[in-house]
């Protein structure tokens, strides 16, 4: 009778779990983030994440399998089990916490904003978009979208889905300026240099970190574990060079 229930059916089932049974880590990210994710001309998934992502996947010995996903559905995604972890450049946000875990913080970025080059000289600091006579967008769902409201209430907020609608309407000139995370601004700007100005000011302070679902405590203890292990043996290092710093 006492060995009716082993000491181990009364774990919860972790994700790692299922990652060991079927040797996938299933990945969900959103292509279109540079330069953390996005897609090769030649359709493969590259980026600092991607790399990341990659490299997690090899220190559990299992296959690394993409599946990018909205953003708007990637917490979702995630809640049904389309994936195992979301390795997207996802801010820890008290919102986003009440619904996942968050292993502890991988880099730290903030938000600014790309504004129209006649702009320049006009707008010098971002507090002087809070105006009406301003049109902003961002990408629906994310901090961009969040800060946008909360720093320029006064200006017109337009919401697009991926983050390359929403920057074309500056370099369109249909918006004055788009909100959004310092790295990709920053690459965008460098590529675009007759398109769009970056105010690199950064205004806000936000943590990214990899979401898995709750009540996951050994994936959480695993993923807290290798991220000191690869921020101490190089290979954080590596990767991060590899794709900030050209
Ligand atoms: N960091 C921002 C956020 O958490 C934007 C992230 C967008 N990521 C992406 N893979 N498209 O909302």
């Amino acid at each position: 009778v006492g060995a009716l229930f082993s000491a181990n059916s009364y774990a919860a089932d972790s994700a790692i779990d299922s990652i060991l049974t079927s040797s996938e880590l299933k990945v969900c990210f959103e292509a279109g983030y540079i330069p953390f994710e996005m897609k090769s001309k030649d359709g493969r998934f590259i980026g600092f994440d991607i790399d990341l992502a990659k490299h997690m996947a090899r220190s559990m010995d299992v296959k690394f399998v993409p599946v990018n996903t909205a953003w708007d559905g990637i917490i979702p995604a995630l809640q049904t089990g389309k994936c195992d972890i979301i390795i997207g450049g996802m801010a820890i946000t008290p919102q986003r916490n009440l619904k996942v875990m968050f292993a502890d913080t991988y880099i730290e970025i903030g938000q600014t904003v790309l504004i129209k080059p006649d702009l320049q000289g006009k707008v010098t600091s971002y507090r002087d978009l809070n105006d009406a006579k301003y049109t902003l967008s961002s990408q629906i769902g994310t901090t961009g979208a969040q800060a946008a409201k909360k720093y320029f209430p006064k200006a017109t907020l337009n919401l697009f889905e991926t983050s390359a609608d929403a920057v074309l309407q500056v370099a369109n000139g249909k918006a004055d300026g788009f909100v959004y995370d310092l790295p990709y601004n920053a690459l965008y700007a460098s590529q675009h240099k007759d398109t769009v100005v970056h105010l690199d000011q950064s205004f806000t302070y936000e943590p990214l970190g990899w979401a898995i679902r709750q009540n996951d405590p050994n994936f959480l203890n695993f993923l807290n574990n290798y991220l000191v292990q690869i921020k101490k043996d190089g290979s954080y290092d590596r990767i991060y060079d590899k794709w900030f710093k050209s």
